[in-house]
């Protein structure tokens, strides 16, 4: 394998770095017998089909058939190369990786991530510097006083200042001498129209760091500290920072989220601040954009329900509506909080204080409440009005897939407009057919697409496959026969060449001595195939050595037949004069009996 990274630096990893440690930081883990089983990050469920099994060192979802070991875990969560995912663990793990074997092209991109982090955190550090200069950093710590952040906050989020000025972080990263086409990757440096100089994106601005949830400065967001326009500016998109994924604050509030099992969604960086200052440390501001299915998908790895808090402003109840639909989508239970008018989270918090933020938190309601209160409000209680608000929320309610949920909604309408709720279920009848329907439809034609697709992406796509791929399952879960399948040399009579390739794998792993599948994984290098045996491996198909050479038996007895029923379609095409296909059948047969040499000379059966 074309590995530049010792084969045995890759050992050392995958002992080292325990699977369940790894995917714990994003997943909620349960125990559940020798699995540990979570929602899926890869795709959006509502019960847990995720699996990762400790013994063996390997994931694998039920629901969508991602799989591997803990190194296609960080590849596949993180949308890093393999060598980036190595990288990653060896550097957490104190391992350390010799970089001379790699080519110009993997060390360029591999290193212009870090070097982007590198520079990155060196920005961050002038700009917390600068906010406590006594002269040229006073504009920015009088205004954050004036906000009423502590001093604590300021140094928990890292908090900076940039004084005005074209050129300040330009000549402070050039002193450093950090070139000039890697400031411009990080967007913090923008080249000026004619191409003959730099200039900073950010100047005059508070400038708060946005973090990874690895603690990582991914990119910033800068506040004017007057009313000028734009309010705030924020890092460009780079190799490092995509808006859509990122969740300011995470990296602090994880541990909070984990034990309250709860976590504020806030809209600024101020409101997030606000809150940790009093006290209420599991929230994530989605910083300007709305949220995202990936937004999503990250927090429920570490919390099981979430709080929208949004403004009681027009744009912060439509954007509020929106989000219900990505919660229901991805299957996260949220309550919506709307403040008093004219509040956002920070305005609130200093007003008001903790306890009151808290007190009307309790009284935050649930998404389908929130739609309903929204419609009637936007609607009023003419009859009209009523008509409006129940057809809003019609397809609401038929997209509700618990059915009691379904009801108990559809009675509270009834109720809050004063209407019979037979006359809301028949609005919303024919819709739920409609879907259901389509749901089925496309349910089943999904499952069939999804399930072709994952066989034939592994080279498993013909029917005849099936007992090869059993003769693999039985390999990998019952290392014990391996012997038998070498001295029978099974191997040689497969016809899938990926199947056969996997076997080999096995066979020579096996004689070396290691009995690891997430080594296996490492092996086969093919991220289908890793998925293939990670969900055999998962199995814990009870095997017995008679079972397994009756197994054999039947396998070499079905290629018996086969070699048969060439003979007798040679037989055939002979008696039709059908030269080509008798050309076609001849070599088959010619390689059939090569094989069947070599499974002679090997002391195998005769076929
Ligand atoms: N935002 C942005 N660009 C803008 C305005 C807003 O990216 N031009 C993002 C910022 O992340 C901001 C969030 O949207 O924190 C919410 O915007 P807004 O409600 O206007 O600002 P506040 O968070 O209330 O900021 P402040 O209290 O400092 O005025
Ligand atoms: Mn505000």
């Amino acid at each position: 394998m074309a590995f530049y990274i010792p084969e045995e630096k890759i050992s050392e990893i995958q002992n080292v770095a325990d699977i369940i440690d790894i995917v714990s930081e994003s997943v909620l883990l349960k125990k559940a017998g020798k699995n540990h089983i979570g929602l899926c990050p890869f795709h959006s469920e509502k019960t847990p089909s995720f699996t990762v099994n400790p013994e063996k060192q390997i994931f694998h979802c039920f629901g969508c058939g991602a799989g591997g070991n803990v190194i296609s875990f960080v590849m596949k969560h993180d949308g890093v190369s393999f060598p980036e995912a190595v990288q990653t663990l060896a550097k957490r793990f104190g391992v350390e990786l010799p970089m001379r074997n790699m080519n110009p092209a993997q060390k360029i991109e591999m290193s212009e991530k870090e070097q982007i982090l590198d520079v990155n955190r060196h920005a961050m550090q002038y700009f917390q510097h600068m906010l406590f200069q006594e002269f040229s950093g006073k504009p920015g710590l009088q205004y954050l006083t004036e906000r009423g952040i502590s001093r604590n906050t300021l140094e928990k989020f890292h908090i900076g200042y940039v004084p005005d000025g074209w050129t300040n972080l330009v000549e402070y990263l050039s002193r450093k001498r950090i070139p000039r086409n890697l400031l411009i990757k990080t967007g913090l440096v923008v080249e000026n129209k004619q191409k003959s100089g730099f200039y900073d994106r950010f100047r005059n601005r508070i400038m708060f760091p946005i973090f990874n949830p690895g603690n990582q400065v991914i990119g910033f967001g800068g506040r004017v500290l007057d009313n000028s326009l734009p309010k705030y500016l924020n890092s460009p998109e780079t190799l490092v920072y995509s808006k859509s994924s990122s969740l300011y604050g995470l990296h602090i509030a994880k541990p909070e989220c984990r034990k309250t099992g709860t976590a504020y969604i806030v809209e600024g960086y101020m409101d997030l601040l606000a809150l940790w200052q009093h006290g209420i440390q599991n929230a994530v501001a989605t910083l300007g954009t709305s949220l995202t299915s990936e937004h999503v998908r990250i927090l429920k790895g570490h919390c099981e329900k979430v709080v929208l808090v949004y403004d009681s402003d027009e744009a912060g109840l439509k954007a509020a509506a929106r989000s219900i639909e990505i919660f229901n989508k991805e299957y996260l239970n949220a309550l919506i909080l709307v403040l008093p008018n004219g509040h956002d989270p920070d305005s609130y918090l200093f007003k008001n204080g903790e306890a009151a933020f808290k007190a009307i938190a309790q009284e935050a309601l649930g998404a389908m409440e929130f739609l309903m209160e929204s419609a009637i409000r936007k609607n009023g209680m003419s009859l009209e009005g009523k008509v409006r608000t129940v057809t809003s929320m019609k397809d609401y309610l038929a997209n509700t897939s618990d059915h009691v949920s379904r009801s108990l909604y559809i009675k509270k309408l009834a109720e809050r407009l004063n209407i019979d709720d037979s006359a809301i279920m028949e609005k919303i009848r024919e819709t739920i057919q409609k879907q259901k329907t389509e749901n089925n439809r496309a349910g089943i034609i999904h499952s069939i697409n999804q399930q072709s697709t994952r066989m034939s992406e592994a080279g498993l796509s013909n029917e005849s496959d099936r007992m090869e791929k059993k003769i693999i399952a039985m390999m990998v879960q019952y290392p014990e026969i391996l012997p038998e399948i070498c001295k029978q040399d099974i191997l040689s009579c497969f016809e899938n060449k990926v199947l056969s390739k996997i076997g080999v794998l096995i066979l020579e792993q096996h004689e070396k001595g290691d009995r690891s599948v997430s080594s296996l994984i490492v092996r086969v290098n093919n991220p289908e195939q890793e998925k293939f045996i990670a969900s055999l491996a998962i199995e814990n198909n009870k095997w017995n050595h008679a079972g397994c050479l009756k197994l054999i038996k039947q396998f070499v007895l079905s290629k018996n037949k086969r070699n048969h029923d060439l003979l007798m379609r040679i037989k055939t095409a002979e008696a039709q004069n059908d030269d080509k296909l008798l050309i076609a059948l001849m070599e088959q047969l010619r390689d059939q009996k090569k094989i069947q040499k070599k499974r002679e000379s090997a002391g195998g059966k005769t076929l």
